[in-house]
């Protein structure tokens, strides 16, 4: 089995190895393909790469390659974990929507729609030539903004599901609370990439017990506390909302708290130096503790578990994953991409069905669809007017002095990386 890694030379890969190392027996790599322009940091990360197997004794065999056509020739899955523009452009999603009082976050309003803008045509141009040299290899997209990146996937007919690490924290976190294996837990895990709810958290099955009201009894300070939102909104919500929720129920707050502290983006830069450093020590065998500060946690087990289920075999049979709707949400259309529990395998993912959605959920799932859709739209045909509307749609921003203000500002800070504009 061959796997290819596109962006391989992150400062995030080693978190990637480690976890494939740790999981041969579920996906048992061959080769892994580890492709990146940046020659200098592939080399460094590739070697510590080889490394980390090398301690684990695991017998497949890493390259590196800055030839994107030459590394996925042969490969069963293709990894997207790129971000165009590295955290330099990053760090202006997170600042310049401050200025009007809007959220800065990398996936989520305003620097979310420059990140899919800028995002959206180079994956599709990779997984072109992927499709073109290969067009049996599965596409299992990381690249944020998840959800939108995966419907120009889908759309343009690749083989492609997308794939976040929300869901299996929860996951693993509910596992620890509840002292059960990771396995047992079961998410009944609703929305869109980085807009979820977890509505059950169900013991041995999808169809188990659901022990949320028990959790939120006995843990809802700490399960509170880590989302940053008060206990007490936990509480009467009854389900527990992803932290990328607090940019909605707490925007202004929030707001305040990013105009007072540096970007997320500075802080990753800064840990990216410290971790380069590290790299290139030669008696660096396993990924450094550093890279826990990261916020991928578990996004190599979640990887493996998918690649091990696509191609054939291993994974677990119902995972969390980004794919199209199908009418698994009815108030959604078809191909609107959702982020729910699906039956994973060789021939794809295939949501499971989901009950009646509480209007309070259904309501901004709908509206933030609306905006994926118009943001997929700008970033596929361009143009000032695709990004004022895509801007004037979204719930956390829908003045239109705002998108105004916010359709300028996303241009001017990304003019490099627009061919339109
Ligand atoms: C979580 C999200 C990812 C995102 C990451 C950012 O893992 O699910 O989509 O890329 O956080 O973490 P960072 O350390 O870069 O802030
Ligand atoms: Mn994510």
């Amino acid at each position: 089995m061959k796997l290819a890694v596109v962006g391989g030379g992150s400062t995030y890969t080693p978190e990637l190895i480690d976890g494939f190392a740790r999981l041969r027996d579920t996906l048992p790599v061959e080769e892994l393909v580890l492709i990146d322009p940046a020659a200098d940091r592939l080399a460094l990360v590739g070697d510590l790469a080889r490394r980390i197997f090398a301690r684990q004794g695991h017998p497949g065999r890493i390259t590196t390659t800055s030839d994107l056509d030459a590394g996925v020739a042969d490969a069963d899955a293709v990894l997207l974990q790129l971000r165009v523009g590295g955290q330099a452009a990053r760090h202006q999603d997170e600042t310049w929507p401050l200025e009007c009082g809007c959220v800065g976050q990398e996936t989520t309003g305003a620097g979310g729609l420059a990140k899919a803008l800028r995002t959206v045509p180079v994956v599709l141009d990779i997984a072109e030539r992927v499709r073109r040299t290969n067009p049996d290899a599965w596409i299992i997209d990381f690249t944020n903004p998840v959800g939108i990146v995966t419907r120009a996937l889908l759309q343009a007919g690749h083989k492609a599901v997308g794939l976040c690490n929300v869901a299996i924290g929860f996951q693993r976190k509910f596992a620890r609370l509840l002292d059960v294996t990771p396995g047992e837990v079961h998410l009944d895990h609703v929305g869109l990439n980085h807009l979820t709810w977890e509505l059950g958290v169900r013991l041995g099955g999808p169809d188990g017990e659901d022990v949320l009201p028990k959790l939120l009894t006995e843990h809802g300070d700490a399960i509170a506390g880590d989302l940053h939102l008060p206990r007490e909104l936990v509480g009467r919500l009854g389900v527990v909302p992803s932290y990328y929720l607090r940019y909605f129920y707490a925007h202004d707050e929030v707001v305040r708290e990013l105009g007072t502290k540096p970007s997320r983006a500075a802080e990753v830069a800064a840990m990216e130096k410290e971790l380069l450093a590290l790299y290139g020590d030669p008696a660096l065998d396993e990924k450094p503790a550093l890279l826990a500060k990261r916020g991928g946690a578990f996004y190599s087990e979640a990887a493996v578990d998918l690649a091990a289920s696509l191609l054939g075999g291993g994974g677990s049979a119902v995972q969390v994953v980004n794919t199209y709707n199908r009418g698994t949400l009815p108030f959604l259309p078809d191909d609107a991409v959702i982020e729910v529990q699906a039956r994973v395998d060789g021939t794809g993912a295939a949501p499971l069905a989901v009950p009646r959605l509480d209007p309070l959920y259904a309501g901004l799932i709908a509206n933030v669809t609306a905006y994926e859709d118009l943001a997929l739209d700008a970033a596929l045909r361009g143009g000032r007017d695709r990004v004022f509307r895509a801007l004037l749609s979204h719930p956390l921003i829908g003045q239109y002095e705002h998108a105004e203000g916010l359709t300028d500002r996303l241009i001017a800070h990304n003019r490099e990386h627009l061919a339109w504009a």
